[in-house]
C-alpha cells in the first residue's frame, strides 16, 4: 500500500482521498476528499445534493465507494457494512434518522447492542438506566421507557444522539442535527459537541445555518457537485467566501423586495381551540398577505395548522372561506376548498419515496391532469416541470424516486406538489428547513410571486430573518395560544423572543 503524503494524512484521524460513488444518471461524488482531526469540529458544507450525506454514508459503511481510500490512524481501512464502521467506532446521526416507532426510547438507543444479562437475554433494567444515563448526560429530559411514537421531532433526535452515544466512538458524524430542533436544544447540541470535542472525538458537523457553523467549527471543507472546492480554518474564512465556494457565485442573500398588494379577507379563524394543544385562536387573512406564524418548537403553530387542514379534528370553532363557514374534516375537503398544507416533517409526511418525482407531484392534483378518468403522463410531465424548475430542484430527470434525492431536493418535491393543485391559501411550515443557501433565495422569491399573484399565504417559520424580511404580518404563539400580533417593519428580533419566551407580558 502506498500511502498519500498529503500533508493532511498525518494529523488526520480520519481520510478519505479520491472518493467516487456515482449512481443511475447522477456521479453523487469525484475524487472527493475530506480530513477529521481528534479533538475538532469540521463542518461540511455545500448546496443540496452536494454530496455531503453521501459521503457520511460511505463512511459509516452504508454505501461502499466505486473507487477511492479511507485512513483511520494512518492505516488504510474498508468497510462492508454498518457495523464495520462502528467498530472502529465511527459513529452518525443521519440526516433521515432510521428509528423504531414500536420501540422504546431505551430499545431505540441500544438496538443491536444491549446489555445482556447472565441468562443471555437482554437486561431490561439495566438497558433503562444506561438509556437514562445517557439521555441525562445530554440534558433529554425523555423516559427510556415510552414507545418512541409518542415522541415529538426534537426528542426523537435526541433519541437518534443518544444512540449514536452509546457505543464507545472516536469519530462523531452528524448530518444536519439541528434541522428539528429549538434555540435551547441546538444550545444543549452545542454543549455536548464541545464536551466530545474535550474528550478528543473528531467531529464532522453538517449543517445549513452559517451561524451555527461560525459557532461551533475549528474547521471547514466544502463540496461543490460531488468534488471537494476548498478547507480551511473557520478563523480565516468568512460567511461571503464560503458561500461563494459553495455555490460557486455570490449570492444576494437580501430578502425579495416586496409590494404586497393585500386584496379581499379571504379567509378567517374564530375561537378555533383543541383540547391540548390550542386553544382561542382568532386570525384572518387577506389575499396578497404573507402572514408570518413565529414561536419555540411546541408553541402549537404545526398543531394548529394540521387542524386547519384537516389532518387532526378535536377542534372547536369556525373556518370561513370569502365569509362562508367551511367544514374541513379531511385534507382531502381542504385542498377543495383551496387550502394547502407542506407540513415541517417532509420526511415521513411529505412525499411517497419509492415513486418518480413527477407521480409525487401530480398525486393531489390528478384531476387537472386526467382525461376522462385516465392519467396523462405528458400533462404530469409539464405540471411537474413547471413546479420543479419554478424551486430550482436538482434531480437527474423527473423519472427520479424520490427517495434517491438529496434531503433538501426532498423538500422541494412536497412544496411543488402542493402548488401544482393552485391553492387559494397556502401554508408553509418552516418552509426553508434543510434547504441550502442560494435555493433558499428561490424559495423566498417564489413565495413572493405567489402572494403577488393574489395567494394568501400563512409561514410558520422559527428562522426570525425570515420571518421578519417575508411577513407582511407576523403573529407570535407560546403555549397554545397567540400572544401578540406586529406590523411589518414595527418590530425587532428581541421583542418576538420575548414574546415567544414568555418574558413580555402583550
Ligand atoms: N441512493 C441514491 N440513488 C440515487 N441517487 C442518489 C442516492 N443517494 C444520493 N443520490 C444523489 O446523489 C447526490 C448527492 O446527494 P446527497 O444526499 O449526498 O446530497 P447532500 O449534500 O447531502 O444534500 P442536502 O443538503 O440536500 O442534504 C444527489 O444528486 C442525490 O440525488
Ligand atoms: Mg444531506
Amino acid at each position: 500500500m502506498t500511502k498519500n503524503n498529503n500533508a493532511k494524512n498525518e494529523n488526520s484521524l480520519l481520510y478519505l482521498n479520491g472518493i467516487n460513488k456515482s449512481f443511475p444518471g447522477v456521479q453523487a461524488l469525484s475524487n472527493a476528499k475530506l480530513s477529521l482531526s481528534a479533538g475538532s469540529v469540521t463542518a461540511l458544507i455545500g448546496e443540496n445534493g452536494a454530496g455531503k450525506s453521501t459521503i457520511v454514508k460511505i463512511l459509516t459503511g452504508i454505501y461502499q465507494p466505486d473507487s477511492g481510500e479511507i485512513f483511520f490512524n494512518g492505516s488504510s481501512v474498508k468497510f462492508y457494512s454498518a457495523v464495520d464502521a462502528l467498530k472502529i467506532g465511527i459513529t452518525a446521526i443521519h440526516q433521515e434518522t432510521v428509528l423504531f416507532d414500536e420501540l422504546t426510547v431505551a430499545e431505540n438507543i441500544f438496538l443491536g447492542n444491549a446489555p445482556i444479562n447472565k441468562f443471555g437475554m437482554i437486561d431490561l433494567g439495566k438497558q433503562s438506566k444506561k438509556a437514562l444515563e445517557i439521555l441525562q448526560s445530554i440534558n433529554a429530559d425523555i423516559e427510556p421507557n415510552m414507545l418512541l411514537r409518542d415522541l415529538g421531532i426534537a426528542s426523537r433526535h435526541l433519541v437518534a444522539i443518544a444512540r449514536a452515544l452509546s457505543v464507545d466512538t472516536k469519530v462523531v458524524i452528524m448530518d444536519e442535527p439541528t434541522a428539528a430542533l429549538s434555540f435551547k436544544e441546538i444550545q444543549e447540541i452545542f454543549t455536548l459537541i464541545k464536551q466530545l470535542k474535550k474528550q478528543g472525538k473528531a467531529i464532522l458537523f453538517i449543517s445549513h445555518k452559517f451561524d451555527e457553523i461560525f459557532h461551533i467549527a475549528d474547521h471547514f471543507t466544502v463540496f461543490r457537485d460531488g468534488e471537494f472546492i476548498a478547507d480551511g480554518n473557520m478563523a480565516d474564512a468568512s460567511q461571503d467566501k464560503l458561500v461563494s465556494l459553495m455555490v460557486g457565485r455570490s449570492v444576494d442573500q437580501i430578502f425579495p423586495k416586496r409590494k404586497p398588494k393585500l386584496g379581499r379577507k379571504i379567509f378567517s379563524v374564530s375561537e378555533f381551540s383543541h383540547p391540548t394543544e390550542f386553544a382561542d385562536i382568532n386570525f384572518t387573512l387577506r389575499e396578497g398577505e404573507i402572514l408570518g406564524f413565529y414561536g419555540l418548537v411546541g408553541a402549537g403553530r404545526s398543531e394548529l395548522m394540521q387542524a386547519i387542514f384537516g389532518i387532526t379534528r378535536a377542534h372547536t370553532g369556525q373556518l370561513t372561506i370569502e365569509g362562508d363557514p367551511v367544514y374541513v374534516t379531511a385534507p382531502s375537503k381542504a385542498v377543495k376548498e383551496g387550502i394547502v398544507y407542506v407540513p415541517e416533517d417532509r420526511g415521513t409526511q411529505g412525499t411517497i419515496k419509492p415513486i418518480p418525482i413527477y407521480q409525487n407531484i401530480t398525486l393531489p392534483s390528478l384531476a387537472a391532469v386526467s382525461k376522462a378518468g385516465f392519467l396523462q403522463e405528458v400533462e404530469e410531465f409539464q405540471l411537474s416541470r413547471e413546479y420543479t424548475q419554478k424551486l430550482d430542484l436538482r434531480a437527474a430527470s423527473l423519472d427520479t424516486k424520490v427517495e434517491n434525492l438529496s434531503g433538501g431536493n426532498q423538500q422541494k418535491i412536497v412544496i411543488a406538489k402542493w402548488l401544482a393543485t393552485k391553492p387559494r391559501i397556502i401554508i408553509l411550515d418552516e418552509p426553508t428547513k434543510g434547504v441550502d443557501i442560494g435555493s433558499k433565495a428561490a424559495v423566498h422569491e417564489f413565495m413572493g410571486n405567489l402572494a403577488a399573484n393574489g395567494l394568501a399565504v400563512i409561514m410558520v417559520s422559527s428562522e426570525i430573518p425570515e420571518i421578519l424580511g417575508m411577513s407582511d404580518r407576523i403573529i407570535v404563539m407560546r403555549d397554545g395560544k397567540i400572544v401578540s400580533e406586529h406590523k411589518k417593519n414595527s418590530v425587532t428580533p428581541e421583542i418576538l423572543i420575548k414574546h415567544a419566551a414568555g418574558l413580555m407580558e402583550p
